[in-house]
């Protein structure tokens, strides 16, 4: 029993330590872009770790026994991180930067940006692996990283809000708004971008004729 504590307490500290460790690679990687670019392609940056509770319910879920090590292997979330980036662009850019860190693999994204949910959900979703450095061993370890715009993690904010208030299922007419609030999203995307961009140019030392 006490060994078993003992197991899922080191399960925790690692995913805390793999948090840290992508924490520090963002942040670096946030400045230099600033140093080059003049600005920061993160907005903001949250990070959390599955509780162990949730982390027991997922595997329940799935149909796994309750050990840390189908934890490691199917519990992708324990470890999570969200970056909010101002431009969609810098969505891809962020993302980019992460899998050209050495010791960072890509093990799976989903890209809801190009492939937005049918509810209006919009976000890129990347699974990395990153090596924790441990006293007498090396544990690769799976990060969930979230990359979205602020009015992507606006809409999610509130869809989430309303899913948990109607337990899931979201009256017909709300998700008609919701959808519809979705798309308007993606047109200030869209248009922020488009205004980015002639900033860029001008900025290059392009001229409007
Ligand atoms: P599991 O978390 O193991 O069930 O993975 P999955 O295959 O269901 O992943 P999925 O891509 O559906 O979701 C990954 C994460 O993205 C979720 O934990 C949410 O944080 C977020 N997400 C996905 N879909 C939605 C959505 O429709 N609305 C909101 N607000 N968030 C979503
Ligand atoms: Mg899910």
């Amino acid at each position: 029993m006490e060994q078993e504590m003992g197991e899922w307490k080191r399960l925790m500290l690692i995913h805390k330590f793999a948090l840290d460790e992508v924490n520090t690679k963002l942040n670096i990687l946030n400045e230099e872009f600033q140093h080059i670019h003049q600005y920061n392609p993160i907005e903001h940056i949250k990070s959390r770790l599955k509780n162990q509770h949730g982390i027991i319910q997922k595997l329940n879920r799935k149909g796994y026994a309750l050990t840390t090590e189908n934890a490691r292997r199917h519990v992708h979330d324990i470890a999570g991180i969200r970056i909010t980036c101002s431009f969609a662009s810098d969505i891809y850019h962020v993302l980019q930067m992460l899998n050209q860190q050495r010791d960072i693999q890509l093990a799976h994204v989903k890209d809801y940006i190009k492939h937005p949910k049918p509810n209006g959900y919009q976000s890129l979703y990347a699974i990395i692996e990153i090596p924790v450095f441990m006293a007498a061993s090396t544990e690769k370890t799976m990060v969930e990283v979230q990359i979205r715009t602020a009015a992507m993690d606006f809409w999610a904010g509130l869809e989430h809000k309303l899913f948990y208030k109607f337990d899931g299922v979201i009256p017909p007419r709300l998700q008609r708004e919701l959808k519809s609030a979705a798309d308007t999203m993606t047109a200030l995307d869209q248009k922020m971008e488009a205004i980015k961009q002639e900033m860029d140019f001008v900025k290059n030392g392009g001229t409007f004729i």
